[in-house]
């Protein structure tokens, strides 16, 4: 066999997988159970009518061939829906909506869709780590837009032959909402630089405090330059079910279904009938999950006496003291959160807790990081 192909040795080291690999590591050391509040995977899963209507659909003799590649149309008629009445968004289902299986997916395939070899795709830093995988994969150069407390500082971003740039609010890891004004600052930097815009709205339903749910499409000029990622993953608890959208302009969701035409051959029809249940029926799930995060922030904030920031997504962004480091919490308290320079260099000194976990773990797990903080003050 020929050496691995270039493209294949230019990705990154995985972050989620390297992170799991060092907290199983941690484990098997003797000592007290190792409690992991660094991951972000939905501990509650999706409401009993979506699973009802997986398991119904599946019975249908009917169901278990390729089902159409653009995906049914039904399903992208019920994204249209709740865009319009959840975010006053219209969308034409059928020239505005790709089907994917997940957003990982789509974060790696707008790279290919969108960006030539040798051209640069604007990150955001702090940001999810699996953005560069996609920059990787196309060859391209990465630039990075650096954020000052969630805000873009757009001054610092490259402008010279930019193909893409990602942003993601409510962020991950920031866990801030969308500042005012920053959406219709890159649809902005896109008219200069001809740069399309590519909104992860992976947390678009978990803010907190009441905040306004605010998808990048509801900006005047946002269709024109981009598209929106959204994932059934964190808004009903799907996340293994691998299903979600890329939504809005029109050239570039062809472009998706292009490369799902060549790639792929359809999602299994039952999914997306579940998927439909869960988009069309009752949305008190999609409360209750996020009153629950927000419950569990509020303890955060008041145990844990670190800066701390968290207006949405299941997580809080700490700023650790210089003397106590990720590392010395894994070993010295036993608890795991996510290193903040996984996130990219200015997330050094920061790490990101997980709400998503069981009320249980998170009461010892805060009871742990509270005196680890005490003793080290
Ligand atoms: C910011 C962000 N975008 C995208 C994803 C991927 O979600 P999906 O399950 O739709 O692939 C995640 C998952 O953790 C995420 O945190």
């Amino acid at each position: 066999m020929r050496p691995r192909p270039v493209r294949l040795e230019r990705l990154p080291e995985q972050y989620f997988t390297w992170l799991l690999t060092r907290v199983a590591a941690a484990r098997a050391e003797s000592g007290e159970p190792l409690l992991d509040l660094g991951r972000g995977n939905p501990e509650v899963g999706p409401p009993p009518h979506v699973v009802d209507a997986l398991a119904e659909a599946a019975r249908d003799p009917r169901a278990h061939g390729y089902a159409p590649f653009r995906g049914l149309s039904r399903l992208r008629e019920a994204i249209a829906a709740r865009y319009a009445t959840e975010y006053g968004v219209e969308l034409d289902p059928e020239r505005e909506v790709a089907v994917i299986p997940g957003t990982k997916t789509a974060i790696v395939e707008l790279c290919l869709a969108l960006a030539e070899r040798g051209s640069t795709v604007v990150l955001p830093d702090p940001g999810y780590p699996d953005y560069p995988s996609g920059v990787a994969m196309a060859a391209a150069k990465l630039g990075t837009l650096p954020l000052d407390d969630g805000r873009p500082v757009w001054a610092d971003a490259p402008r010279e032959d930019v193909a893409a740039l990602y942003l993601n609010y409510p962020s991950n890891p920031c866990a801030v909402c969308a500042p005012e004004g920053v959406f219709a600052e890159a649809v902005a930097y896109a008219g200069d630089t001809g740069a399309a815009v590519v909104h992860d709205f992976a947390y678009g339903d978990l803010v907190f405090d009441a905040r306004p749910r605010e998808s990048f499409l509801a900006t005047p000029g946002a269709r024109e330059v981009g598209v929106e990622m959204f994932s059934m993953s964190k808004t009903y608890g799907m996340a293994g079910w691998r299903l979600g959208f890329v939504v809005g302009n029109a050239e570039i969701v062809t472009r998706m279904d292009m490369l799902s035409n060549h790639g792929r051959a359809g999602i299994f029809a039952p999914l997306q009938e579940a998927a439909i249940a869960a988009l069309s029926g009752p949305q008190d799930s999609v409360d209750e999950r996020r009153d629950r995060y927000q419950a569990r922030r509020d303890r955060v904030l008041e145990e844990l006496p670190l800066e701390a920031v968290s207006e949405g997504t299941f997580y809080v962004w700490l700023a650790l003291p210089p003397d106590l480091t990720v590392a010395t919490l894994l070993k010295e308290a036993r608890v795991a959160l996510a290193p903040g320079e996984g996130f990219g260099s200015l997330g050094a000194g920061k790490a990101r807790l997980s709400l998503a976990i069981d009320d249980e773990t998170l009461d010892e797990g805060l009871e742990r990081l509270a005196a680890a903080c005490r003793e080290l003050a």
